[in-house]
C-alpha cells in the first residue's frame, strides 16, 4: 500500500458534508485498504467558520474555497455545497488544478453536466456524482457501468422523498395536501420552503441526469416536462383507490418505440397497487429500469439524508481515488447517440379524467363523441349522480393509450361543452 495519502478537499460541511468527514475518519483504515493508499482530509471549506464541527480539526476549516481548490496538492474535491454558483466555478477550478471531483449537486449536473464533463476530460480528471440522484441508491454506476452492454428503454422512478412522504400520508390517512405537507414539515421531511420538492424541480433535475445516462444522449433540465403535486387532492386518491391504484410523483424517462427520440417528464400519476413502485412508502425512493436484455430491475432505498447521501459520496471517492492511483479515469460522458428529446405532446400514456357534467339525456354520448373526434379511445366510464340534488353528475373516464397532445385537445373541447360544468382532475395512469 502507498503510504503517501491522497488529499481530499471538502466543499461544504452541512448535513451531507459532516457525514462525509465523519465516515472518512471512522472508516479511515478500511478506506485506505480498499483504495490502496490512505485518504487525508486536507481542507474543509465552509460559510460559517465559527460553528463547532465535531471530529473536524478546526485548522482544516477555511472560508476560502477557491484557495483550497487552487492549492495544487489536492487529489479529489468533494463538492456538497449544492446550487449553481459558486459550485460550478469551484469544480472547474478544481479540474484546472489537477483534482478529480465528486459532487452531489443534481441542479448543477442537470444544467451544466456536458460542460463539466468536457472540463474533466480536458484535464484527464474524473467527475462522479452518484449522490446527485436518489441519495444512497446506486443508480448512476449501474446505468453507466453495469448496464453499459444493454439497451435501456425506460426509467420510471420515485426520486423525491419529500413528495413521496406527503403522497403516502394522503393515501394512508385520507389527509389533504396541506395537512400532509404540514406533518412532513413538522417531522423534518420537508424543507421550510418545499417548492423545489413539491413543484417537481428536484425530481426534474434527477430525471434529466438519469435520462442522459440511460439513453447516452443529452437531456437538459429544460427538456424535462414538469408538473408538481400540489393540486393532488383527497378526491384524486379516492378515485385512484376505486381503480386499484395509488398516486405517486414519478420521474419517467422513455425511449420512443421507434428508438429515434426520448422523453423525460415529472408529474403525479396513478399507478396500480400491484406495481412495485406502489409499495414504496414514506420518504423512500425507488427506480424501476427496463432494458432489452436485463428486463426489469428495481433499485430501492433512502433517497436523502446525511449518512445515506454520504454513503454514495464515499463510494465515488473510493472509485476516484483508485483511478488516481492507477493513473486512469473512469467512465465519463457518453452522449454519443444525440437522440432528440421530444416534447410532452408526443408522450403516449393513459389518462384518468374526472368531469362534472349535467345529469341529463345525451351527455354521455356528447362526451364520448369529443373523445372520438380527437382519436382518444375510452377504456372505462363510471358515472355517479351527485347527492346534492343539483342535477349534476360526476363522470370518470379512463382512456386507452393516447398522445398528450390528443388528450389536451380533448380536454379543451370538453371544457367548451355546455353540459360539462368543469374538469375536476386529469391524471396520467402509468406502470401498466
Ligand atoms: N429533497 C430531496 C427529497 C432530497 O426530498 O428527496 C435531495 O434531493
Amino acid at each position: 500500500m502507498r503510504t503517501r495519502p491522497l488529499k481530499v478537499a471538502l466543499l461544504g460541511c452541512g448535513v451531507v458534508g459532516s457525514e462525509v468527514a465523519r465516515i472518512m475518519t471512522t472508516h479511515a483504515d478500511d478506506l485506505a485498504a480498499r483504495i490502496g493508499a490512505p485518504v487525508e482530509l486536507a481542507g474543509v471549506a465552509v460559510r460559517r467558520p465559527s460553528k463547532v464541527r465535531e471530529g473536524i480539526d478546526p485548522a482544516l476549516v477555511t472560508t476560502d474555497a477557491t484557495a483550497l481548490v487552487k492549492r495544487g496538492d489536492i487529489d479529489v474535491v468533494v463538492e456538497v455545497i449544492g446550487g449553481i454558483e459558486p459550485a460550478r466555478s469551484l469544480i472547474t477550478t478544481a479540474f484546472e488544478h489537477g483534482a478529480s471531483v465528486v459532487s452531489a449537486n443534481k441542479a448543477l449536473l442537470a444544467q451544466d453536466g456536458a460542460a463539466l464533463h468536457a472540463a474533466a476530460d480536458d484535464h484527464d480528471a474524473d467527475l462522479y456524482y452518484e449522490a446527485a440522484v436518489a441519495g444512497a441508491i446506486p443508480l448512476i454506476r449501474p446505468l453507466r457501468e453495469s448496464l453499459a452492454g444493454d439497451k435501456v428503454n425506460r426509467v420510471l422512478g420515485i426520486v423525491n422523498g419529500t413528495t413521496n412522504f406527503i403522497l403516502d400520508k394522503m393515501d394512508s390517512t385520507g389527509a389533504g395536501y396541506q395537512e400532509a405537507l404540514d406533518e412532513a414539515t413538522a417531522l423534518g421531511f420537508a424543507e421550510a420552503d418545499p417548492t423545489a420538492d413539491v413543484e417537481g424541480f428536484d425530481a426534474a433535475a434527477k430525471a434529466a441526469i438519469l435520462a442522459g445516462i440511460a439513453f447516452h444522449t443529452r437531456v437538459r433540465l429544460d427538456d424535462v416536462y414538469r408538473e408538481g403535486m400540489i393540486e393532488v387532492t383527497a378526491a384524486d386518491f379516492a378515485s385512484a383507490k376505486a381503480m386499484g391504484c395509488t398516486i405517486k410523483l414519478l420521474a419517467i424517462c422513455e425511449r420512443a418505440a421507434d428508438g429515434g427520440s426520448v422523453t423525460a417528464r415529472v408529474h403525479p400519476a396513478m399507478i396500480p397497487l400491484t406495481h412495485p413502485l406502489a409499495s414504496v412508502r414514506g420518504a423512500y425512493n425507488a427506480v424501476f429500469v427496463e432494458s432489452d436484455a436485463a428486463g426489469q430491475l428495481m433499485f430501492y432505498g433512502p433517497g436523502a439524508g446525511g449518512a445515506p447521501t454520504a454513503s454514495a459520496v464515499l463510494g465515488d471517492l473510493v472509485a476516484v481515488c483508485r483511478n488516481k492511483l492507477s493513473g486512469a479515469t473512469g467512465p465519463g460522458d457518453s452522449a454519443y447517440t444525440q437522440l432528440p428529446v421530444s416534447p410532452m405532446g408526443e408522450v403516449v400514456t393513459r389518462y384518468h379524467i374526472s368531469l362534472d357534467v349535467a345529469d341529463k339525456p345525451g351527455v354521455l354520448a356528447q362526451v364520448a363523441t369529443v373523445f372520438a373526434e380527437h382519436g382518444v379511445s375510452i377504456d372505462t366510464v363510471r358515472q355517479q349522480g351527485r347527492q346534492d340534488g343539483g342535477g349534476d353528475a360526476s363522470l370518470v373516464v379512463v382512456t386507452h393509450r393516447a398522445s398528450d397532445a390528443s388528450l389536451t385537445g380533448t380536454v379543451e373541447a370538453l371544457r367548451n361543452l355546455d353540459t360539462v360544468r368543469g374538469v375536476a382532475s386529469i391524471m396520467r395512469v402509468e406502470g401498466e
